[in-house]
Parts: structure tokens; C-alpha cells; sequence
């Protein structure tokens, strides 16, 4: 199943004393999703932001027409099932975990859905995809990790389009209607190769908020994907 592409801006990299207008300018400027990530200094060493901040940009979340743009949160969070729920409530469309931050990723994928929200499985660099042996079927998200989690502007790990090109594989090999989200040192001139190997959303923080014009990254990275 071929997807239309999709630019996810990572906030964490967003001025947070003004995250509300970040959020709609960067929709405005051409971003399709905002991707959420969240840290809790336990399972990732660093500590960003949980479902109060999700709430209170979750009506900034919006296209200049009003439509609402998709809000994908990344949890890096362990324990997962508790903070989900209140992901969930607190308007997050997807909600991606890491499955070996959870004692029963299948039950944590349910709840996820459950709760009204799409769910994705998280992979670190290190990380083999063998938890979508028995959880392909019930995903809607895979998200490649091409930097170890925990900080916005490191560098890309090449290894990572090779692990991008086998989910790739198992995507099309299940028939399902499945997102493949690359994270991590993502910028115009490697956007292209995660897309060659199969990715078809793309994460980006440092490359886009780290601009003066927002608007001229997103649309350079679309050029590169034509
Ligand atoms: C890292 C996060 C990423 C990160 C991406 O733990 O999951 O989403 O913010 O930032 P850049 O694009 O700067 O690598
Ligand atoms: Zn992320």
C-alpha cells in the first residue's frame, strides 16, 4: 500500500514559552502532523512535557481552514498503559510507545485503541522488530527510531534505513493500512534515502524549528520527496 507522505514536526525543538502559536504556525507553514514526545527522565534521560501541555495545544493543532491536523504523541515513558489513557484524554490522535517499555505491549495496544486513538510501536536504534510478530495486525503506526531517544539535534544513524527497509517489507508483506514514521536527525538532504528504503512520515524537530523560516524547510523536504 503506497501513502501519501506526511511532515511531523518534533516540538520539542518549538520555543515553549509561545508553544500554542508553534504549533499553528508551523501547520500554517505546511506541517501535516505534530509529533509530541514525551520523556520522563526514566525510561529516556531527559524529562519534556505530559498531557496537561497535550491539552493546552490541542486547540492550536489546526490548519488555517480550521481543520484539525493530527497530533502524534511519542511516548518515552515506562510504565506506558497509565499516561496513555491520559494521552488519550487529553487529544492525542496517535499514540506511539517503545513495546519494550511495557510488561504487555498487546494489552497496551488495545487500550490504546480502545481509548478512540491510533497506536504505533516505537523502535530504538538497537531495538529488533520482533515485537511485530504478534502485533502487526493490530498497529497502525511504525516508527523507526534513526537517533537513540531522548534528545532533539543529534545526527542520523545510517543503520537505520536498513531497519526502515525491513519494516517496510513486513508492512507489505501484512496488507495492512500501516505508517511508516522515521525520527531522528531527519533533514532535507536525508529526508529522500529514509523515503527510498520506505518510510512515509517523517519526524523532524531540530531541521525545522531550528529555522528562521519554517515554511522554506517543509517545503524543501517535500521538494525532495518528489
Ligand atoms: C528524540 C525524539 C525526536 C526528536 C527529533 O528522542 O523522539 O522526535 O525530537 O529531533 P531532531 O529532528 O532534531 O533529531
Ligand atoms: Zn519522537
Amino acid at each position: 500500500m503506497t501513502h501519501t507522505y506526511r511532515i511531523a514536526p518534533s516540538i520539542l525543538s518549538a520555543d515553549f514559552a509561545r508553544l500554542g502559536e508553534e504549533v499553528s504556525r508551523v501547520i500554517a507553514d505546511g506541517a501535516d502532523w505534530i509529533h509530541f514526545d514525551v520523556m520522563d527522565n526514566h525510561y529516556v534521560p531527559n524529562l519534556s512535557f505530559g498531557p496537561m501541555i497535550c491539552q493546552a495545544i490541542k486547540p492550536h493543532a489546526k490548519t488555517v481552514d480550521g481543520q484539525p491536523a493530527p497530533l502524534d504523541v511519542h511516548m518515552m515513558v515506562q510504565p506506558v498503559d497509565a499516561l496513555a489513557q491520559a494521552f488519550a484524554q487529553a487529544g492525542a490522535d496517535l499514540i506511539s510507545f517503545h513495546p519494550d517499555a511495557s510488561a504487555h505491549a498487546h494489552r497496551s495496544v488495545q487500550a490504546i485503541r480502545a481509548a478512540g486513538c491510533k497506536a504505533g510501536l516505537a523502535f530504538n536504534p538497537a531495538t529488533p522488530l520482533d515485537a511485530l510478530d504478534w502485533l502487526i495486525d493490530d498497529i497502525d503506526l511504525i516508527l523507526i527510531m534513526s537517533v537513540n531517544p531522548g534528545f532533539g539535534g543529534q545526527s542520523f544513524i545510517e543503520g537505520a534505513l536498513h531497519k526502515i527497509k525491513q519494516a517496510r517489507r513486513r508492512i507489505d508483506a501484512s496488507g495492512r493500512d500501516i505508517r511508516l514514521q522515521v525520527d531522528g536527525g531527519i533533514k532535507p538532504d536525508n529526508i529522500r534515502r529514509a523515503a527510498d528504503a520506505g518510510a512515509d512520515t517523517f519526524v523532524a524537530g531540530s531541521a525545522i524549528f531550528g529555522q528562521p523560516n519554517y515554511a522554506a524547510v517543509i517545503a524543501e523536504m517535500r521538494r525532495a520527496l518528489q
